[in-house]
């Protein structure tokens, strides 16, 4: 049984793209997959706290030197660290936001790339950083106003989502992490009814390539 958590990152209800096709892969993955727990966390309507002088004074202590201001501090940082730590397979909904993730998302990796917890560091060390996760997968649904972002396409140079995100999460340990985009929001009819298809058939395709792979 795995442990699945969504992460949606639009503020949007029901016109947000990426939450369609999210709420279609877990759909999906449900069906194939009934034992498996899903965890929602909507990062769009509730963002976790930015980062304050505080959580930061505590997270750099270590933790038998933390007064109990400081572990307060990091307590929502801590149950968000729990979770992904629980988590075999993630699934996120990204919109691009002036080329790159929404501020509601950077707020949770802020939270959740953690030394100590998901990164160890040693600064005596040859290779002074550690990813802690191990063993995680990642899907991120990446919705565009316009088109071509995908690596290869005419706008790859302007996606600063799949490059971040491909580090970010690599740091802590999650590089098997498969990107689906689409596009075209802002050009509607045809265009984005082409665009919504070629990303349902890709969801698709990957949950059902993935109900065989994942073996947790
Ligand atoms: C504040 C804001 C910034 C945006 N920046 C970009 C951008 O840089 N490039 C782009 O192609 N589309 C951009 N868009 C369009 C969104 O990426 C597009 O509407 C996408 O479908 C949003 O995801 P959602 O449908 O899940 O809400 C932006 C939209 C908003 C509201």
């Amino acid at each position: 049984m795995a442990q699945l958590l969504q992460l949606d990152a639009s503020p949007r209800e029901s016109r947000s793209h990426t939450r369609t096709l999210v709420g279609e892969f877990v759909d999906q993955w449900r069906d194939a997959r009934p034992g498996d727990t899903v965890i929602h966390r909507d990062l769009g309507h509730q963002p976790p706290p930015h980062l304050t002088e505080d959580w930061i004074a505590a997270a750099f202590t270590t933790p038998d030197q933390r007064t109990p201001a400081m572990r307060a501090a990091l307590a929502d940082s801590d149950a968000l660290v729990d979770e992904l730590l629980a988590t075999d397979v993630l699934v996120l909904g990204v919109p691009m936001y002036n080329f790159g993730i929404p501020a509601m998302l950077k707020a949770y990796l802020d939270n959740i790339v953690r030394v100590g917890r998901t990164f160890a560091f040693d600064p005596t060390a040859a290779a002074p950083y550690t990813p802690l996760t191990a063993g995680k997968r990642a899907f991120v649904i990446v919705g565009t106003g316009d088109a071509g972002y995908e690596p290869g396409g005419p706008l790859a140079h302007m996606n600063h989502v799949e490059p971040y995100l491909r580090t970010a999460l690599g740091f802590i340990g999650i590089d098997d992490v498969e990107f689906v985009y689409t596009g075209n929001d802002e050009f509607g009819g045809e265009r984005l009814r082409h665009s919504l298809e070629s990303a349902r058939a890709r969801v698709a395709a990957l949950t059902a390539e993935r109900e065989v792979a994942v073996a947790v």
